[in-house]
């Protein structure tokens, strides 16, 4: 009796460590903590690919008109038949998920998220929720995003999956943001098309309406968000987009899902106005610095006039892009820049060619952009700040986007003691001095960098 008493005592205090230890590891993440790597990251990698990567914006010989190459189904109200078929043919075979995320790595991007699934449904992973999946839709087969999430553990990349979650425009019952028909619709019929969008809220081919948008929610974007929360390893964020007739309900379910990776982070797309998720969004726009003072927010971008892959003449400039990301951080954000891969699984040119020269840019200046906040100062017209604390006290990354003629570069309203200023480009030191409460800094005649040349300022304390 006294043994069974002693081993029942031991299970007792066994059981109650594992359930501790438990306990311990999955300790519910604060806010704060769940944000912590997102702040520090500030940079990271959106990637739109999929079907209309074969159209690459181009229907029947005609130019898409308006928006991203990735709407294209939409646009020009291809019908859903044509194309699943088009769909067959696509076979990224120079796809190679390890040069993405070393390129994205080379940037100086800590995060990537990518197009799971977008507006026309097509899911890029294995989907035993429906057959319009790259495995079962075709000819190439694979899931690709199994090799990317191995490619983005291999590479200390954080992975996100962006997903459409009430938009579909080939499983039945998703939603559709109507577009008017005159945007690039070759087609002479094109009226009475108008007309039944009109009457079908956005949707051209019958074979959209065979189920309701309930059961394409039950029957599809749950199960598969299910399958990205589950089947990928550590996701780090769900991207949602584009709530085009969301309900509450629907809402509910897909937050729910989000349990299966507690430390997840998520934007306000989900539904408006009431799951406002963690992040704000801004697209292809740059907020003013008071405007999402204090928030979490993602500027996402293009580097040229579309989504998805499409051989325009719209690219953004190396200093456009670099600027920009300097831009945002000095107010506080983070920069989500896209890059939309060719059909055969390839980064345009000019897209590596600028991920690049970020990277070269990046490699000596990262530490005025990685872990900063958002400047102390109102707008400056030479160029942008950003601050850190280290020990109590304030380091300030002066970026000079306009190197002044004369060498003379001044701070109003400055009254910190300068402990040491040095330019990071060649690591040479600069004279600095206060007068009457402005801070002067005397710099060498021409700029280290054309683009940005980031002064670092230590001070003797926080500055105020
Ligand atoms: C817009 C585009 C959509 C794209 C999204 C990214 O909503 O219509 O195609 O995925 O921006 O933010």
């Amino acid at each position: 009796m006294k043994k069974f008493l002693t081993i029942f005592i031991l299970l007792i205090i066994v059981s109650h460590s594992v359930n501790s230890q438990e306990s311990t590891t999955i300790k519910k993440l604060s806010d704060k903590e769940r944000l912590e790597w997102w702040h520090e990251a500030r940079f990271g990698m959106f990637i739109h690919w999929g079907v209309y990567a074969l159209y690459g914006g181009i229907y029947n010989g005609h130019e898409q008109a308006r928006g991203g190459a990735e709407s294209i189904m939409n646009r020009c109200k291809i019908p859903v038949a044509e194309y699943q078929e088009m769909a067959k043919s696509f076979n990224p075979v120079k796809y190679n998920p390890d040069a993405w995320v070393k390129m994205a790595k080379d940037a100086g991007m800590k995060y990537i998220v990518i197009t799971s699934k977008h507006h026309d449904g097509f899911a890029l992973f294995e989907s035993k929720a429906s057959p319009w999946n790259v495995v079962d839709a075709t000819v190439y087969g694979k899931d690709l995003l199994k090799p990317l999430a191995e490619a983005c553990k291999k590479y200390d990349m954080k992975l996100g999956f962006y997903y459409s979650q009430a938009q579909d425009w080939n499983n039945p019952g998703g939603t559709v943001a109507r577009r008017l028909m005159k945007e690039g619709w070759p087609n002479p019929d094109s009226t009475k098309i108008d007309i039944y969008t009109a009457e079908h809220k956005g949707h051209w081919d019958p074979a959209q309406e065979t189920s309701t948008f309930d059961e394409y929610i039950d029957g599809v974007a749950i199960p598969q968000v299910r399958e990205i929360l589950s089947n990928y390893g550590e996701i780090s964020v769900l991207w949602w987009d584009t709530p085009t007739r969301m309900t509450d309900e629907a809402a509910y379910k897909l937050q729910e899902l989000l349990k299966l990776q507690p430390q997840i982070i998520t934007n306000d797309r989900l539904k408006r106005p009431n799951f406002p998720g963690d992040t704000k969004t801004p697209e292809q726009k740059i907020p003013d610095q008071k405007e999402l003072e204090g928030q979490n927010w993602e500027t996402c971008m293009t580097m040229n006039g579309s989504w998805g892959w499409r051989d325009d003449n719209k690219w953004k400039s190396t200093e456009t892009l670099i600027r920009n990301l300097i831009d945002i951080a000095s107010k506080g954000g983070n920069y989500l820049l896209n890059v939309g891969p060719k059909p055969d699984g390839t980064f345009p040119q000019e897209s590596i060619q600028r991920l690049q020269e970020i990277g070269d840019w990046m490699e000596i200046n990262s530490e005025a952009i990685y872990g900063t906040k958002a400047s102390p100062f109102g707008i400056l017209t030479w160029g942008r700040c950003t601050q850190k604390t280290e020990n109590g006290k304030s380091i300030l990354y002066l970026s000079v986007f306009d190197w002044p003629e004369n060498g003379a570069l001044k701070i109003q309203e400055f009254n910190s003691k300068v402990v040491s200023a040095k330019l990071l480009a060649n690591g040479k030191k600069v004279k600095t001095s206060i007068e009457e409460g402005n801070l002067h800094i005397s710099l060498p005649s021409s700029a280290p960098d054309k683009i940005a040349s980031v002064i670092k300022l230590e001070l003797a304390s926080e500055f105020k």
